[in-house]
């Protein structure tokens, strides 16, 4: 038996090939043996091609006809680093469609039609490093279908519609650097969910509906350069969150969301130009959405006036209460003076 349960009939090929120096390659693909390089490019194949060598280091599938990967289609292919599946129709992967390729590094799946990911998904791809899923339609993401990319490096799962990410989802992947969600659906950034993510470099989440980041957040992240959140629904932010960041630099995208420009949401962003380690990338950009007043302003434009208002209504307070206490202290010494006058007219009546 050899690894992964092959049995008799997936070594007829390599005995063929043993014995009569056949050379193997899919009817309609080109198969380059000096760089192991199979090319299925756009041939209108409808499945995976059967008899592709087994040396073949990288299969290349994009723009055909696929509509689901099978179980075990790649079955052998021990030396398969590269695998490209963009551009196809792919709705489904079946359980165990990717055995055998316990060292397939890159993995394109981009433009297909998958909505799920099956719940064996990374199980043997436990060396991959990169991982494309953009541009499909996936829903959400479970704690499970991710959870054996332990090598994985860079995921790319934008353009798609997810909505909820199980707060475990990302748990096992603790070397990942770059992480592409931009143009999805999602509500909120939950405490948590980044938690492993310490090598995180690139965080992309524009174009969502992001409204609330927890506190938490990105208290994780030790290694971020650049957190793009631009395009969400984010009101308000808290300063505390950002400040969080324990990181050497951190590059901020924070334009085009509904910014509620007050006093409060000034401070905040006067304080984050106070870190050093932070920087709004596009602050210019900063456009106010509401009060009506500064609708269509960008912040950077306000200055400190949003301040403004609230310094004038704590002096028009504290003027307020100075009047009053002025006021009551010359009521008093008036109060005392009459006094006085009346008990000294009562004294100099005594006297007469
Ligand atoms: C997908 O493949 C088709 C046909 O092969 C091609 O016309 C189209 O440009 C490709 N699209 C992308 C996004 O690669
Ligand atoms: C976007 O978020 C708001 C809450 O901020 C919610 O009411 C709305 O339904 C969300 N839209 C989508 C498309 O998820």
């Amino acid at each position: 038996m050899l690894p992964g349960g092959c049995s008799l009939l997936c070594l007829i090929p390599l005995l063929l090939n043993a014995s009569f120096g056949f050379k193997l390659c899919p009817t309609d693909c080109f198969c380059y043996e000096s760089s192991s390089l199979v090319d299925c490019q756009a041939r209108g194949l409808a499945r995976v091609p059967p008899s592709i060598p087994h040396s073949t280091w990288m299969l290349d599938l994009v723009g055909n006809r696929l509509t689901e990967v099978r179980s075990r289609s790649f079955v052998g292919l021990w030396s398969l680093r590269i695998l490209l599946m963009s551009n196809n129709s792919i709705q489904t992967l079946q359980p165990q469609a990717f055995s055998s390729l316990h060292f397939l590094e890159r993995l394109d799946l981009s433009f297909n039609r998958l909505r799920w990911l099956p719940q064996d998904f990374s199980q043997t791809l436990s060396s991959l490093q990169q991982l494309r899923l953009d541009h499909n339609l996936l829903l959400h993401l479970d704690s499970a279908s991710l959870a054996d990319f332990e090598s994985l490096r860079k995921l790319d799962l934008s353009s798609n519609r997810i909505r909820v990410i199980d707060v475990r989802a990302f748990s096992s992947l603790s070397l990942l650097s770059h992480l592409n969600l931009e143009r999805n659906r999602l509500n909120v950034l939950r405490d948590g969910l980044l938690s492993r993510q310490q090598s995180l470099e690139r965080l992309l989440l524009g174009h969502n509906n992001i409204s609330v980041i927890e506190t938490e957040a990105l208290a994780p992240l030790r290694s971020l350069t650049l957190l793009g959140l631009q395009g969400n629904q984010l009101e308000r932010v808290r300063f505390k969150t950002f400040l969080k960041l324990q990181t050497t630099t951190t590059h901020l995208l924070l334009s085009s969301n509904p910014w509620i420009c007050d006093c409060e949401l000034q401070r905040v962003f006067s304080k984050i130009q106070h870190v050093r380690r932070l920087r709004v990338y596009d602050y210019g950009d900063i456009v106010c959405h509401a009060p009506p007043l500064q609708a269509g302003s960008s912040l950077a434009s306000l200055d400190s006036q949003l301040c403004v208002a609230e310094t004038a209504s704590v002096l028009v307070i504290t003027i307020t209460v100075l009047l009053a206490v002025i006021g009551a202290l010359v009521k008093a010494e008036h109060n005392r003076k009459n006094n006085q006058a009346s008990s000294d007219t009562e004294s100099e009546k005594d006297e007469k």
